[in-house]
């Protein structure tokens, strides 16, 4: 890979040694994937926050680099923390875990990241264009960045996301490139998809047919037979499809690189009919009795808080059961402005932001088996290297009538 000079000076450390650590990471990522040069990137998307997930590993590695005065040279947003930073003992954590969080946390803000703590950095208003180069991390506003806006960025991991946005480049590989993005599998939807779980569920089917099969880049769909999808329902889409891989989709007349589509029929094809939405519906619907619900993966927005509060309108939380909504904060505090968030808490759901269904803890005596709209959330809740909690899937409409009278 081709170095600037400006480059090779930070590589020898001419920069201090943490740009040198960082420029040597990209470096090494680089070369092993055959990028020619690095590129500017305008924004970095940062993972690896939660204290569940990172332990003492990621408290000692953010030290390294704050001890070496890394700072952030472009603006560089963070994936949910393990816990909502203002309410955190309402949601059963305990004081160690919340200790280790806020030291976490500290450490970012020390680096000049800002600490929105969300998977949805684009509903803070952090619009992408087409074509624009960022470095993100977050598996599912990864697959939303490319998709949804045609913007360009592989999926970062914790350190490399954190190393380009230290140096503000990222080595041009993978899905920054044209060739990379072009569609490799055909979905053919014959179902009738409306409902933002139909198209989570539409995720599970197409990512569970193609999970065996062997892409460089993951499978990347080119889609027939959506009409009219709303934003979150483009967003559950790509959450599902990131459980499996896939970083990139395209949607025929929908999505922003259409120039990348074509009439051929490509070698691997599903078509996806209503018997096998009822199918995956059924296999993942609960078995057991369920005493909390988590909406909000990825992180609610505005639109979402507002289906949430009009659903639950004039209804109690049954006894003894929790219904909880993630939800981004800017969003949240917008959709609190238009009374929707007291609709929710004074029907006794509680509104959690800061943090996801998957990093956070859960009390697992308390809540043994948990409830959602979401089959993102239903892989990593249930994953064993996680929480490790059985979860099961509804539509919103119907997790709600479960949980209220
Ligand atoms: Fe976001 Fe967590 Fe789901 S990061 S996509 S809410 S698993």
């Amino acid at each position: 890979m081709e170095l600037t000079t400006k480059e090779e000076a930070i590589l020898s450390g001419q920069q201090g040694e943490a740009n040198q650590i960082a420029m040597a990471l990209l470096v090494d990522i680089g070369e092993f994937f055959e990028a020619d040069k690095l590129i500017p990137v305008s924004s970095a998307h940062i993972s690896g926050v939660s204290y569940l997930t990172g332990g003492d590993g990621l408290i000692d590695q953010l030290n390294l680099f704050v001890e070496k005065e890394a700072k952030v040279a472009i603006p560089s947003t963070l994936n949910p923390c393990g816990m909502d930073r203002n309410n955190w003992e309402d949601f059963y954590i305990d004081l160690e875990f919340a200790t280790k969080q806020f030291e976490i946390l500290k450490y970012f803000e020390k680096m000049d990241v800002t600490t929105t703590c969300s998977c949805t950095p684009y509903d803070f208003g952090h619009i992408l264009t087409k074509g624009q180069h960022v470095a993100w991390a977050e598996s599912s506003a990864v697959t939303f960045a490319n998709s949804y806006f045609g913007a360009r960025t592989n999926k970062e991991d914790s350190l490399s996301v954190l190393s380009a946005a230290i140096i503000g480049k990222t080595p041009n590989f993978g899905f920054h490139l044209t060739q990379n993005r072009v569609p490799n599998v055909n979905v053919n939807v014959e179902a009738t998809i409306e409902d933002y779980s139909d198209y989570s569920i539409l995720g599970e089917i197409v990512g569970n047919h193609f999970k065996s099969k062997s892409f460089e880049f993951g499978a990347i769909p080119q889609i027939e037979g959506i009409h009219n999808p709303r934003p979150q329902d483009l967003k559950s889409l790509g959450a599902a499809f990131a459980s499996f891989g896939t970083q990139l989709y395209h949607i025929k007349n929908i999505t922003p690189e259409q120039e990348l589509l074509s009439d051929l029929k490509l070698d691997d094809e599903i078509i996806v009919t209503n018997e096998m939405v009822s199918e995956t519906y059924a296999r993942l619907q609960p078995q057991q009795e369920i005493d909390l619900t988590v909406i909000g993966c990825p992180n609610a927005n505005f639109e979402e808080i507002r289906e949430v509060a009009n659903l639950v309108r004039s209804k109690k939380l049954k006894p003894g059961k929790e219904f909880w909504v993630f939800a981004n904060s800017a969003q949240r505090a917008i959709a609190k402005s238009a009374g929707f968030v007291d609709t929710i808490l004074e029907a006794g759901g509680k509104m959690i932001s800061d943090t996801c269904p998957e990093v956070m803890p859960y009390d697992k005596k308390r809540f043994p088996i948990v409830l959602t709209n979401s089959v993102k959330a239903q892989h990593y809740i249930a994953a064993p290297s996680l929480n490790g909690i059985p979860t099961y899937l509804l539509p919103l409409k119907q997790c709600v009538e479960l949980m209220f009278e």
